[in-house]
């Protein structure tokens, strides 16, 4: 089998599973490479403005299901990722990605005022809600390949925007963190799940993808 065959496979495979098999374990090992990729998503301007946040404790959980629609999967799946954005983008971001870069590429920060500007400027550039709009968007790179990664690994995943995020911050005390969630991925194996044979509803492929000449 070809790599690109096998990885439509794997995308034909997954779903965004309604039952999960609360007694299969993912292994430490795959749960790392899951986290990993997510740490790996690229972002706009490499600002990385996000957490994963790797929910354990089971009491916890259960309050998420609570403020998540009772959706089983937030305490069924083996795991559950909460994707997290910073809201304190505007005062810290700038400041921190500069000197995170210097430190890796072994450079003055100062050598870095171009890309200084970028930054600030494309904070600048938006009011608070076209700030949050963009820090948001760029979390749900992480979630798509966390998602994908899952699939190759023949993990199966759910991702999930419903629940009432207010309860969710509450609950995990994320204000307070400078954090407000955007998705959760509950990430495990498929149980007795109605969902799993149903045919994948997508559009067809030219209505998606056009080739501009
Ligand atoms: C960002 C996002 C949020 C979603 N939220 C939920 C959710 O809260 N609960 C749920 O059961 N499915 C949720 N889904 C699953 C979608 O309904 C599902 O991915 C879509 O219908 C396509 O089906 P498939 O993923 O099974 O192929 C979400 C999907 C995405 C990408």
């Amino acid at each position: 089998m070809s790599t690109s065959t096998s990885i439509l496979d794997a995308l034909n495979w997954r779903y965004a599973v309604k039952v999960f098999d609360a007694t299969r374990h993912v292994p430490d090992e795959d749960l790392q490479t899951i986290l990993e990729s997510g740490r790996l998503a690229p972002s706009s301007l490499g600002t990385e403005p996000w957490k994963l946040l790797v929910i354990e404790n089971p009491a916890i959980r259960a309050e998420l299901r609570k403020v998540g629609y009772d959706q089983t999967k937030i305490t069924d799946a083996d795991k559950l990722v909460v994707i997290a954005a910073r809201t304190d983008v505007r005062e810290r971001i700038t400041d921190e990605t500069v000197a995170r870069t210097a430190k890796v590429h072994g450079v003055d920060a100062s050598m870095l005022e171009p890309y200084r500007q970028m930054i600030a400027g494309a904070v600048a550039g938006r009011d608070d809600q076209q700030l949050d709009a963009w820090v948001r968007a760029q979390s749900y790179i992480a979630l798509g390949i966390m998602m994908e990664t899952s699939a190759l690994l023949g993990i199966d995943a759910c991702p999930m925007e419903g629940f009432d995020p207010a309860g969710v911050n509450a609950a995990l005390g994320l204000t307070e963190k400078n954090l407000g969630v955007v998705s959760m991925l509950a990430i495990g194996y498929r149980g007795e799940d109605p969902s799993a044979t149903r045919p994948k509803v997508r559009r067809e492929f030219d209505e998606v993808v056009e080739f501009v000449k």
